[in-house]
């Protein structure tokens, strides 16, 4: 439960720091998107998004095939595949964002 407070916590922080700054109404997109770069994802990475993006993977990703490895592909490659697979799995907004994070964050370079 602790946990789950901390990574709200963290994702509220980039969700904050990934809007336009002005104003309230900038959304992030979690389902669909192709402008998070690795480098980007590692910035805003935690400790605690990659054991919850790892646990995230498991639960929800290993379902249906085997588990995939975040190393296989580049983040571009990772965002096209992303954009197809989330959308399958029943996570929260918070899930998704984490879960994308940690995948870009230890794609291929
Ligand atoms: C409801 C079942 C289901 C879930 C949940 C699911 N997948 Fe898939 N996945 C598939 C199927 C079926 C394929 C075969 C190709 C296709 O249908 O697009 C596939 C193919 C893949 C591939 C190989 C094809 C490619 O585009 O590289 C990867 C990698 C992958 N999934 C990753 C994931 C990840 C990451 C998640 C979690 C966010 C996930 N999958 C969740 C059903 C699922």
């Amino acid at each position: 439960m602790k946990k789950v407070i901390l990574s709200s916590l963290v994702l509220t922080v980039i969700l904050t720091a990934c809007g336009s700054g002005k104003g309230t109404g900038s959304k992030v997109k979690t389902e669909k998107q192709d402008v998070l770069t690795k480098s980007e994802a590692l910035a805003v990475s935690t400790d605690v998004i990659q054991t919850e993006g790892q646990v995230l993977m498991q639960n929800n990703c290993a379902r249906c095939h085997k588990l995939p490895d975040p190393s296989a592909k580049t983040a571009e490659q990772w965002h096209k595949t992303l954009n197809k697979m989330i959308p399958r799995t029943k996570m929260t907004d918070a899930e998704k964002l984490t879960l994308r994070v940690y995948v870009v964050s230890n794609s291929k370079d």
